[in-house]
């Protein structure tokens, strides 16, 4: 049996970083290196202060404690790290393509891709190179078409082990997975790599597949879990006309135990780096096969998150007297969703611009994000100048700042503190009529209806 001693990762992000940090813990016998080519990432990672890891996740400090310098390392240098491994991970970025055929639907590769080049033109022994970024189906055909063309002669294996954790409980999830999946031909080299699970993962929740199935089922449980969210943001909207309450229809369904009672939480829409780009994948790949209504299907899963998130701004500018013009709105929360630091694809970065088109003054307060990532948001979407985006946005670091004064509150992020907060102080800080939007349905309301907010929440309002 292939006996892995060294294993590399290639991408220290939200998924290269904690994975490879639980790995090295579990298999203190194996020496796991973080490479990355974003210098102050790698810096972040070693700073000795761990409050200034470069992914918040709870926990992740005391894993990287015990591991870092021990057996985890985070460096810069990729092809000695790609040079010296057994076995390598690719844990680079897919994000959806911006540019030429499949722009805004499949995923780009171009980073992918780069790394099978570097892989194939340094590696001068053996290696298995295992894909953990999710990709489209079939992308393992393609790396290895380029490993073997540009390499040196040595054989590689290719292996699928996507990822399913996910943010805020990342640790634990990789602690305690539901599964690990891994696809691939080389029955070693899938040996090999079981044995690095096997550590702490009981073998009856190790999976092993061909690659095609690893592949898509990355994408189809994503595919699924955000078809969920949508399905019962759908149903929030008709509990708001007929006087139902999504919480208790959210409650009533999910005692089945044949549905479950997960994932039905209604929201301002689901955000975060995966849902949106893998469905777009899967849509892209479906209709690349001329798979219209299989297309068709899923691709309704993300025009019903964006009509959720357009109509939580809408039901803000029309509540308060259709003009929301100069008027204080106070953004608890910009993560995509509690304990993270992540704001890609955020519901609040809309909510915010649609705002901001109706010159609405926002000051947001989140307890993990910067404002310099806050503005890097908002300038990304090109819509307005940065100086505009900073005229109108402003970004405070107590609540209260925010809060004083504030016409309107809207929660955006579930963070346990907000519900802490003395809600009878901040009703008396604010303007009057005191409306609060409550994208999360964090809030007791009937807490929030004695202290004579104006209160609106997702799902529960007849109007
Ligand atoms: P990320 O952007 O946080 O990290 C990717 C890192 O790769 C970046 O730091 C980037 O600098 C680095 N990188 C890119 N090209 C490189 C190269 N050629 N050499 C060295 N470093 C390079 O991304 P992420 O959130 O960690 O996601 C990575 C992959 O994992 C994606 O395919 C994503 O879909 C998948 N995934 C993400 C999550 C999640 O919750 N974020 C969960 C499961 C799977
Ligand atoms: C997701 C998958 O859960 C994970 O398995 C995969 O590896 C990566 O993508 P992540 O995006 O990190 O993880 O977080 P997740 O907990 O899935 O939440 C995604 C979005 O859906 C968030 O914006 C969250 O607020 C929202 N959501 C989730 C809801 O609105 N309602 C719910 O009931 C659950």
């Amino acid at each position: 049996m292939m006996e892995i001693r060294k294993i590399t990762c290639i991408g220290a992000g939200y998924v290269g970083g904690p994975t490879m940090s639980v790995i090295a813990q579990k298999n203190p016998n194996i020496t796991v290196t973080v490479v990355d080519l974003n210098q102050s990432r790698i810096n972040a990672w070693n700073d000795n202060d761990l409050s200034n890891l470069p992914v918040y996740e709870p926990g992740l400090d005391d894993v990287v404690a015990e591991a870092r310098g021990r057996n985890l390392f985070f460096s810069t240098d990729v092809n000695k790290a790609i040079d010296e491994a057994d076995m390598i991970f690719i844990s680079v970025n897919t994000p959806t393509k911006t540019y030429g055929k499949g722009k805004g639907q499949a995923a780009d590769l171009k980073y992918i891709e780069l790394c099978a080049r570097q892989i194939a033109s340094v590696a001068k022994s053996d290696k298995i190179v295992v894909e953990k970024s999710t990709l489209p189906v079939r992308t393992a055909e393609a790396l290895k078409s380029i490993l073997d063309n540009t390499g040196n002669g040595v054989n590689f294996h290719i292996l699928s082990n996507p990822e399913f954790l996910a943010e805020g409980t990342a640790i634990t999830d990789l602690h305690n997975p539901d599964r690990v999946l891994i696809g691939g031909e080389d029955a070693e080299a899938i040996e090999a790599l079981v044995s690095v699970y096997e550590a702490w993962v009981p073998k009856d929740r190790i999976l092993t597949t061909n690659l095609w199935s690893s592949e898509l089922a990355k994408l189809v449980a994503n595919a699924f879990l955000a078809q969920r969210v949508s399905s019962i943001n759908a149903i929030s909207e008709l509990c708001e006309v007929t006087g139902a309450n999504v919480n208790e229809v959210s409650r009533a369904i999910g005692q089945d135990s044949r549905i479950g009672s997960k994932f039905l939480k209604a929201s301002v829409g689901f955000g975060g780096s995966c849902f949106q780009k893998d469905i777009l994948n899967l849509v892209y790949i479906a209709r690349s096969y001329n798979l219209k209504e299989v297309a068709d299907y899923w691709e309704q899963v993300i025009i019903l998150n964006d009509h959720q998130k357009t109509r939580f701004a809408e039901k803000i500018i029309q509540t308060m007297y259709n003009t929301v013009n100069g008027k204080k709105i106070a953004f608890l929360g910009w993560a995509f969703k509690k304990d993270t630091n992540d704001t890609r694809e955020s519901a609040a970065i809309y909510v915010a611009d649609h705002l901001l088109d109706e010159e609405a003054n926002i000051v947001v307060y989140d307890p993990k994000v910067s404002a310099e990532q806050i503005y890097k948001d908002l300038d990304y979407l090109g819509i307005r100048s940065p100086e505009e985006n900073r005229r109108l946005l402003k970004v405070v670091n107590d609540p209260f700042e925010a809060l004083n004064d504030a016409h309107a509150i809207a929660i955006l992020t579930e963070w346990e503190e907000f519900k802490e907060y003395d809600w009878k102080l901040i009703k008396d800080r604010m303007k009057r009529p005191s409306f609060v939007f409550d994208g999360r349905c964090l809030l007791d309301s009937s807490l929030m209806e004695s202290l004579n907010f104006a209160y609106y929440t997702i799902g529960s309002n007849v109007k």
